[in-house]
């Protein structure tokens, strides 16, 4: 797919349960459109790399496979927000993920709608992945990542070239996220059920989410995504 670098897209939301294809799906829309992709899970996984002050209240909270704080993350999300690369759009993957969330992003929307500064003044593209919950098991148990470029593998349904090797040339040995165990599984799906549901449940009926099948090959949901955002922008 040729790479778009000029007219506004989105905002895109992308919403759906752990190992729901997220963070797949868009990296290939931020490819396709050459807009950013907002992934709260890597922002906040980077900041407990880096040791930060965030870092260090989020580490054990993600470890359980529970949310952090609301108002950390929407903090993390505005500064990132506020960089120049997000103005022609950007991607929210995995963001909101709490009714709070859901309605501090419309608040910083609707306030930006008033703002001409910014080419993307729009409500966002709210997309759903649904997906069976025997394939979530097995797409979370499959997935690797690579710690170098942040490609994601499965070793069931996408696997590398060489076993657990980076396919690019710099062939980083593939890491399991440490809330890929078995034992934090549980508790992330319960997180979803119980406080991101919701969310979904919202802009449903507010008329503005749109559901795709994510059991489909990694292809077709790409498809389905594009043709949404596509028609939006009709
Ligand atoms: P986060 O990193 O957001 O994790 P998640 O929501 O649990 O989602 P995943 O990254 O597990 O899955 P995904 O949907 O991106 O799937 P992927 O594309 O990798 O959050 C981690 C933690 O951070 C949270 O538990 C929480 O503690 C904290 N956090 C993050 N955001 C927060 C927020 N807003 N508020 C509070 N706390 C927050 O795909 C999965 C696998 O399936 C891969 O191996 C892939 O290759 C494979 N796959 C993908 N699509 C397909 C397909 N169509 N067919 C076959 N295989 C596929």
């Amino acid at each position: 797919m040729a790479q778009e670098t000029s007219r506004a897209v989105g905002p895109i939301v992308l919403l759906g349960p752990p190992g729901a294809g997220k963070g797949t799906q868009a990296k290939r829309i931020m490819e396709h459109y050459g807009i950013p992709q907002v992934s709260t899970g890597d922002l906040l996984r980077e900041n407990v790399n880096l040791g930060t002050e965030l870092g260090l209240a989020a580490k054990a909270v993600m470890a359980r496979g529970e949310l952090v704080c609301d108002d950390l993350v929407c903090n993390m999300v505005r500064q990132r927000l506020l960089q120049p690369d997000t103005k022609r759009g950007y991607i929210l993957d995995g963001f909101p993920r709490t009714a709070a969330q859901a309605g501090w992003l419309d608040a910083l929307l609707d306030h930006e709608l008033f703002d001409n500064s910014r080419p993307t003044r729009a409500w966002p593209i709210v997309i759903s992945l649904d997906v069976d919950y025997n394939q979530l098991l097995l797409r979370i148990t499959g997935r690797r990542s690579c710690p170098t470029c942040g490609r994601i593998y499965n070793v069931h349904f996408q696997p590398p070239r060489e076993d657990e090797r980076c396919d690019l040339p710099h062939g980083t040995k593939l890491e399991t996220r440490n809330d890929d165990r078995l034992e934090v599984i549980q508790p992330r799906l319960t997180a979803y059920q119980e406080q991101t549901r919701p969310v979904a449940d919202y802009y449903q009926r507010t008329g503005r989410l749109i559901s795709v099948n994510g059991d489909l090959p990694m292809d077709d949901v790409t498809d389905q995504i594009c043709r949404i955002i596509e028609d939006h922008h009709a």
